[in-house]
């Protein structure tokens, strides 16, 4: 192995700020840690201090997880090569990828990254419909290329603007946005906004393409949509002749806990037309896909031309695709998702009653969200102290009972992960 030549954190911070564009952001910019390695949930700086790893949303079963580097080194021993060659790795992982989804969304195209992913669902949504335009939740991010830069508020907004066919609805935040908990028919109202949209739009003589949308809005504040909203809206969109798009990039592949998809949280009946995925789709490889429809598909390569990732979709890539859905069924990593994000939860709530400062505790799974807010009635939000909290770490002054909610968190998360190996091989968990 080529080892790196062993140097400071502040020697690697230098070389990196003379390096590397200033617009890279580190985690923790103002005093970054530099983690040198990692096992299962924790991770190590360079003096061999360790971190329990709450915020990676990539590392899903665990860093370095021993079958995950078991089945890159193999393959990596045996072949890798552009995805254009005949192999089996690709159909098989694809082959396991539709037993995850409704029947339905049964073709796949395979990536590397979450925002290629996006960019071709956005493709194959305009290729089908033969419209333009798109409608996104306020707020969302969806990736970093320029066509998702322009759907993407959390972006636009400090860029050019808003393009003339993206329209932004309103998040339906039951929490803090237009209508709350208290709203007789939340789900109808904000997916009437979508419909508004859809009619102003049509005004204006432009068509919409697509609806698209994190099943669980993150970037735009751990949200968890009302169930029955997508089936409204899907209605909407549908008459609209567009597609739904939902972007599982980050919350997929059984985050949530009780479904393997968080737009199953809407409930059974709904199906998206696409569904992108990255991010812990390979554990950390550069991994990306997007499942639709026959119809959706065929439309696609009605224009004869050829859709060529050279990457994505290689033997190594569906490999380790392959050892992250076997580890997440060997390992029972939905219901562990499920305990330790109830737990986390309860340790959340318990907290909520003895500070004001913690409006909401919401969450599935281990996709969580803590509202702060400035004051009860308006539930202002209070960015500055979330951002004091967030960058606060170990190292620093923690009160004891922040310490010891810590000790049982992670007890939790052994004691889980021990009855789950316990119960390998017995079918239980
Ligand atoms: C919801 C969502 N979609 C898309 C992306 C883009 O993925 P990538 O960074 O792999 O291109 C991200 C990345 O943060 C994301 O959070």
């Amino acid at each position: 192995m080529r080892a790196a030549q062993p140097r400071s954190r502040q020697q690697t911070l230098s070389q990196r700020r003379r390096l590397i564009g200033s617009s890279c952001k580190l985690f923790f910019s103002n005093d970054p840690v530099k983690i040198v390695k990692a096992k299962g949930q924790y991770m190590y700086d360079e003096d061999g201090r360790q971190y329990l790893d709450c915020i990676n949303n990539v590392a899903h079963v665990g860093h370095c997880h021993p079958d995950i580097v078991k089945a890159a080194h193999e393959q990596n021993q045996l072949l890798n090569t552009n995805s254009r060659y005949l192999h089996d790795n690709l159909v098989d992982y694809a082959e396991r990828l539709s037993k995850t989804l409704p029947e339905k969304l049964c073709i796949f195209y395979f990536l590397n990254s979450g925002s290629e992913a996006n960019d071709l669902a956005l493709r194959l949504a305009r290729q089908y419909t033969k419209h333009e335009d798109v409608i996104v939740l306020d707020h969302a991010y969806h990736g970093h290329l320029t066509s998702l830069i322009d759907i993407s508020p959390y972006k636009f907004r400090n860029l050019e603007g808003q393009k003339e066919w993206v329209h932004v609805a309103p998040v339906p935040d039951t929490y803090r946005g237009l209508y709350r908990e208290d709203h007789k028919d939340s789900v109808t109202a904000y997916a009437d906004e979508v419909k508004n949209i859809i009619e102003r739009a049509h005004k204006r003589d432009r068509k919409i393409a697509a609806f698209f949308v994190e099943s669980l809005p993150s970037v735009g504040g751990q949200i968890i949509p009302p169930a029955g909203y997508f089936q409204k809206v899907a209605q909407h969109v549908h008459k609209a002749g567009g597609v739904f798009i939902a972007d599982e990039i980050q919350v997929g592949f059984g985050r949530v806990g009780k479904h393997f998809w968080a737009f199953q949280l809407q409930g059974e009946d709904f199906i998206p037309d696409i569904v992108t995925m990255g991010k812990p789709i390979g554990n950390g490889h550069p991994l990306a896909c997007v499942a639709t429809t026959k119809e959706i598909a065929e439309a696609f390569a009605a224009t004869g031309v050829e859709y060529f990732n050279t990457f994505g979709g290689n033997p190594v890539s569906c490999a380790i695709g392959l050892a992250v859905l076997d580890v997440i069924e060997k390992e029972h990593l939905q219901a562990h998702a499920t305990e330790v994000g109830n737990f986390l939860m309860k340790l959340l709530k318990e907290q909520q009653i003895k500070h004001p400062i913690i409006g909401d505790v919401r969450g599935c799974g281990l996709f969580i969200g803590v509202d702060l807010i400035k004051d009860q009635a308006e539930r202002t939000p209070a960015p500055a102290e979330a951002e004091y909290l967030i960058t606060r770490y170990m190292g620093q002054s923690w009160s004891s009972s922040v310490w010891e909610a810590r000790t049982q968190l992670q007890t939790t998360i052994q004691q889980s992960g021990q009855k789950r190996k316990q119960s390998v091989g017995k079918g239980t968990v």
